[in-house]
């Protein structure tokens, strides 16, 4: 479809300019996909918006424009409709041919930084977690299929003062740290907490630790990095068991920046950007007010002398711009986190650091809320453990696979996995992600409705009939659509690239999620009116290249959500 959008744009341009002259002819004509079926396939409200400047009726534009437009051998003659809309049908031959074209998007040569996932030491991933993780992957995938060098930026929660009384606590207990795992680390965390609260001494040793695990003290370091290492083994297991492909390679944490501090505070203080208060080191920027209108600031530098998260990030900026060389800066973080964002963001840019033509956007996301529509927790009020989550999913889709009684082993606890992860990860990209959700299982593995296993049921089915249709890779091309049913499902499947692209653009892997269930869903009503293995000749060619095309991009945007496509379940 990539092909002949841009042929229609340039005709729809070519007839306004023709008709009205060259400063019409400039202006967008803004092709849309139709509402509705009786619409179309796409549709303009061009003479709409030309209609004040002209002084005419739209409908009179309209005519005049269509009179002008020649779409021979592309589209079925241009119909006006309602006010003023031109309304366009793509021939079969047209449809047919955007379903065979190949998807090619060239390499753009820019890069982008793609900040995500950012789990803490020491502290048990959480649903949180699990969103910037699944929509950072699947943003990853997305902007690299269409064209970016992507680079992943697990931005971990591995340093601040919480590390010199955890240290302090190890030494204190003559703790084994290599023996903790990270529900171990957690505790020694509450241990060390209680500690501090509660012992004065304790505080200044604490402190002190923090100023010798800052500049670099051996044995300080080294319980510090078990800690680390724990709990890397944990995030990584988490990873393996959702199929992200994050690796310790991605792995730059908030620690790595810690040589970078003084600097951030040595430019800033140069440009004239920090102002003391309280003893604290701050900038104030225009713009930036509390909800009593006072000025927020961001503190570069606490007043006990400590950096805290926000020159973490000014200097994770100057490093993704001065050293990665990124071109845009994607920050996947729940959306409680803008302000802190928008102020990095301004203060980069006042500061020279972030270059007005490289976007730094936060793709924020809301809430996983419990059945009872509080912020999901256990029945104690603690955070919900990921890994159990994502079992809990597995056992779930095992159950059902169980009651079908579909598919022998080894088989069915791997398909059960990919549908329960499956299941899990599209819920959460579904929505529009600055919305909240509630987590509910049973729904989220159902079946039917727009989940995750219906596309993957719709995936695997069109894989049993193409095997029974004795298809072979590589074979056939869609030539004739016959009935309205397969040209609506043409017209989709040639949407695949159109709707990828929206993704890359707005960041919002939900569009591809509702493309997808509308695929499927034209896919039922294809099977429905359109029978395939008993059907003849070049209609039977032709309609099983066009469920050929359909699994594809089914596999394909699965794929792209990170979600496992299987042949069978
Ligand atoms: N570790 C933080 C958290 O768990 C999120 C970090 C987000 N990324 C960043 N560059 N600040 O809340």
């Amino acid at each position: 479809m990539s092909a002949v959008l841009p042929v229609l744009v340039a005709k729809l341009s070519n007839a306004t300019a023709a008709a009205f002259g060259s400063q019409y002819g400039a202006l967008d004509p803004e092709l849309r996909p139709a509402t509705k079926p009786e619409f179309g396939h796409f549709q303009t409200n061009l003479p709409l918006r030309m209609a004040g400047s002209l002084g005419q009726p739209p409908r009179a534009i309209a005519e005049q424009l269509v009179a002008a437009l020649d779409l021979t051998g592309l589209c079925e003659p241009a119909s006006i409709a309602g006010p003023g809309f031109i309304n366009l049908t793509l021939l079969p031959e047209t449809l047919a041919a955007g379903v065979n074209e190949p998807i090619v998007f060239a390499p753009r040569g820019e890069r982008v930084v793609v900040d995500y996932s950012q789990p803490n030491v020491a502290k048990q991933m959480h649903v949180g977690h699990l969103r910037s993780t699944v929509i950072g992957d699947a943003l990853c995938n997305v902007l690299r299929y269409v064209g970016y060098e992507v680079i992943r930026q697990n931005h971990v929660g591995d340093w601040g003062t919480q590390f010199g009384m955890m240290v302090e606590q190890v030494l204190h207990e003559d703790l084994q740290v290599e023996s903790l795992d990270i529900e171990g680390l957690q505790q020694l965390y509450q241990r060390a907490r209680k500690h501090f609260d509660a012992d004065g001494n304790f505080v200044e040793l604490s402190r002190a630790r923090v100023v010798l695990l800052q500049s670099g003290d051996a044995e300080t370091l080294a319980i510090w990095r078990q800690m680390v290492e724990a709990s890397l083994v944990e995030f990584d297991r988490i990873y393996a068991q959702l199929g992200s492909p994050l690796t310790r390679a991605d792995v730059v944490g908030e620690s790595a920046y810690n040589d970078r501090l003084q600097g951030v505070v040595d430019d800033l203080a140069a440009k004239g950007l920090l102002t003391e208060s309280g003893g604290a080191q701050c900038a104030f920027l225009p713009g930036f007010a509390g909800r009593d209108g006072s000025p927020l600031p961001v503190i570069v530098r606490k007043s006990d002398g400590g950096f805290g998260y926000s020159a973490t990030d000014l200097a994770a900026v100057r490093h993704r711009i001065d050293d990665l060389r990124t071109d845009r800066i994607v920050y996947v973080v729940d959306h409680r986190q803008g302000l802190h964002f928008q102020q990095i963001f301004a203060l980069c840019r006042a500061a020279g650091w972030l270059p007005e033509y490289v976007p730094a956007e936060h793709v924020a996301f809301g809430t996983v809320l419990g059945k009872d529509g509080k912020p999901f927790k256990t029945r104690d009020g603690e955070t919900v453990r990921l890994a159990s989550l994502l079992d809990d999913a597995t056992s779930h889709a095992r159950a059902l696979l169980d009651e079908r009684d579909a598919l022998e082993e080894p088989a069915r606890a791997a398909i059960a996995a990919a549908v329960g992860i499956g299941a899990i990860k599209y819920a959460d990209l579904s929505s529009d992600r600055i919305n909240d959700y509630v987590f509910d299982l049973d729904r989220m593995v159902a079946m039917t409705g727009n989940t995750g296993p219906y596309l993957q049921y719709a995936h695997a089915r069109l894989s049993r009939l193409l095997t029974k249709a004795g298809w072979t890779e590589g074979s056939g091309s869609v030539g004739v659509l016959v009935t309205p049913a397969e040209q609506r499902l043409a017209l989709l499947v040639a949407g695949f690239e159109g709707s990828v692209q929206q993704v890359a653009e707005t960041l919002q892997p939900h569009r591809l999620c509702t493309y997808l269930y509308e695929v499927a869903a034209a896919l039922s009503a294809f099977y429905e009116s359109c029978p395939v293995l008993s059907s003849e000749g070049e209609v039977r060619s032709s309609r099983i290249a066009l469920c050929v095309a359909t699994r594809r991009v089914l596999q394909d945007g699965l794929g792209l959500l990170g979600i496992s496509a299987p042949d069978a379940m």
